[in-house]
């Protein structure tokens, strides 16, 4: 997978996107993410990137030409599945669409900023508006950065443990259980019976009980239609690594 960001400020994906799985991911030849600076398309001689907004109004308006002219120079190069904008105003973000992504061979992230982009780039190059979240960021950078993190990690082979990507939260549609390690007991809190039990079948038992308290309690808008998808469809049925891990 090829991932291209455009953005007005690249030192913002310095962190997110060299650390940890993402940093593996990419030395492991699994995605390629190439940072794009805006400013090298702006051509006058103070590298305008915005400018006001016609019919007047508080906040700048990203212009489109040095856009369209990123874009085109790499549409010219290779085709892209989806070219994304980041905007507050964009479909929200969730676990489905995030899988939907990851299925895609390229893709170009373009980072919202100011107070908008000129619509013309929306109307000619973008093909999905994307929102992380009801709130308002400075900009499109850390929600292009989320978008990326968690689209990478479901790339087949960058999270090792195929089991632990199965069993993530909002995989099927509930919340994930929760998680003891050793010592099994720590300042008078006991870790549950059930887990240290041995037994594989009382220990699947107990985490879809909890799976399912947690997402009844915290996130009943989940099982909305759901049917109980999980129980049906549950990959640790018959599971084994992590419990094995475990003994
Ligand atoms: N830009 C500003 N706020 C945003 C949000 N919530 N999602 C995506 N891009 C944004």
């Amino acid at each position: 997978m090829r991932i291209d960001v455009i953005t007005a400020f690249p030192p913002l994906f310095e962190g997110p996107l060299s650390e940890s799985i993402v940093k593996r991911a990419r030395e492991g030849g699994y995605v390629e993410i190439v940072i794009h600076d805006l400013r090298a398309y702006a051509h006058d001689k103070h590298r305008t990137l915005d400018d006001t907004p016609y019919g007047g109004g508080a906040g700048m308006i990203l212009k489109p030409e040095p856009i369209f002219e990123c874009v085109e120079a790499l549409q010219a190069e290779r085709s892209y599945d989806e070219v994304i904008l980041t905007t507050p105003a964009g479909e929200v973000y969730d676990q489905r669409l995030c899988k939907q992504l990851s299925l895609h061979e390229n893709l170009i992230i373009l980072c919202g900023h100011y107070k908008g982009v000129d619509q013309r780039v929306i109307d000619a190059l973008v093909t999905r508006e994307i929102s992380i979240g009801d709130y308002v960021l400075t900009g499109g950078e850390l929600a292009a950065a989320v978008i990326i993190d968690s689209v990478v990690r479901l790339i087949p082979g960058v999270i090792g443990d195929g089991e632990s990507l199965l069993s993530d939260s909002f995989m099927e549609g509930e919340l994930d259980c929760p998680y003891y390690t050793r010592p099994p007991e720590f300042r008078g809190m006991r870790v549950p019976d059930e887990l240290l039990s041995g037994d594989h079948k009382r220990v699947e038992a107990w985490r879809r009980r909890e799976s399912s308290r947690m997402t009844r309690e915290r996130r009943p808008d989940l099982l909305e239609g759901s049917g109980g998808a999980r129980a049906k469809t549950s990959p640790r049925s018959g599971d084994g690594p992590r419990a094995k891990d475990k003994e």
